[in-house]
């Protein structure tokens, strides 16, 4: 801890979707460390060794990582040397200056299969090369420090980045009809929220594993259509498709929510529904 008691945060892969929203949750009570990839590389293991052991920071925010689902499966050996080694390198160096590493993980390490909310106790199956990938990342941050916080989260949106909601609101403002598909549920989770959600476990001295995700659930059908209907278009140029016809490379869990009683009992706090961070990103439309 220097500089007047505020803790050093190191956020690997700042630029990214939830690196945006980290920075806003954190930059005003902390020094924060969002060095560019030309700096650091977590593929360079050595130097990100180096990097991270010379900054000293007090807590290593993981979000680094693969995250191009359908490419992994023709790429695997990119999934993993980022979110398996590159994921060793981080924890390494941070093991070097003893702070403690929140890896961000994904709901796609399970098979879907179990048709009741996930909890952290559920084993994991993961079936693409990304969701092995991102598992296998896990078991590395568990098996090199017991100071870990692993939070599981899921289909993330918010500002800052392009993603999943942003590309239907632009379709809902332009009439565009789209098809969705209906048959994989999850828990759409809204960046500013799970950012407040890990700065909460952080502050309440969690560690291990968590999931981390906005309450009710949803099918990426009902998530489009309430983009539709707040951004003033008509929800019925929205309709239905199977997984199977829209044909993805890689396997999709079809039923993936999270159970956040964990972080729930952790915190004293739960995370609101998934409306209302998609209210309150539609409240940001003026900076899109
Ligand atoms: N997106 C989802 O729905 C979702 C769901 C569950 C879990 N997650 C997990 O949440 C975390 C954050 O996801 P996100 O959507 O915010 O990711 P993202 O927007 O794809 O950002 C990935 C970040 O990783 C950085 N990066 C890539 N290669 C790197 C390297 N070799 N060295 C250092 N940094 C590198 C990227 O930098 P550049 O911008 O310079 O390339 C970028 O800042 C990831 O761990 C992801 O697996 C995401």
């Amino acid at each position: 801890m220097n500089q007047g008691g505020r803790p050093t945060i190191l956020v690997t892969g700042a630029s990214g979707l939830l690196g945006f929203s980290l920075q806003r949750e954190f930059e005003g009570d902390s020094r924060l460390l969002m060095p560019d990839l030309d700096v650091f590389d977590i593929l360079r293991r050595r130097e990100t060794e180096e990097w991270i052991a010379d900054h000293r920071p007090d807590l290593v925010i993981h979000c680094a990582a693969y995250t191009a689902v359908d490419k992994a499966e023709e790429e695997p050996a990119a999934a993993f040397a980022l979110n398996r080694d590159g994921t060793a390198a981080v924890v390494a160096g941070a093991n070097l200056c003893g702070a403690p590493v929140v890896y961000i993980s994904s709901d796609y390490v399970f098979d879907g299969r179990k048709g009741t909310p996930y909890t952290e106790d559920d084993p994991p199956a993961p079936q693409g090369v990304y969701a092995a990938s991102k598992f296998a990342g896990e078991e590395v941050v568990r098996g090199l420090t017991a100071d870990h916080l692993v939070v599981r989260t899921a289909w993330i949106f918010g500002p800052g980045r392009p993603n999943f909601v942003l590309a239907m609101a632009r379709r809902a403002e332009a009439g565009t009809p789209v098809r969705v598909v209906d048959d994989q549920t999850g828990s759409p989770t809204y960046t500013p929220h799970l950012a407040r959600g890990i700065r909460r476990l952080w502050k309440a001295g969690a560690r291990g594993t968590f999931h981390v995700v906005n309450s009710g659930r949803a099918s990426w059908f009902d998530l489009t259509r309430e983009t539709y209907r707040l951004a003033g278009a008509d929800p019925r140029l929205v309709s239905t498709q199977s997984t199977a016809e829209l044909g993805r490379p890689a396997p999709r869990p079809a039923f993936s929510v999270l159970d956040n009683g964990r972080y729930s009992r952790a915190t004293g706090a739960t995370l609101p529904d998934w409306r209302e961070g998609l209210a309150d990103y539609f409240s940001l439309r003026d900076s899109w």
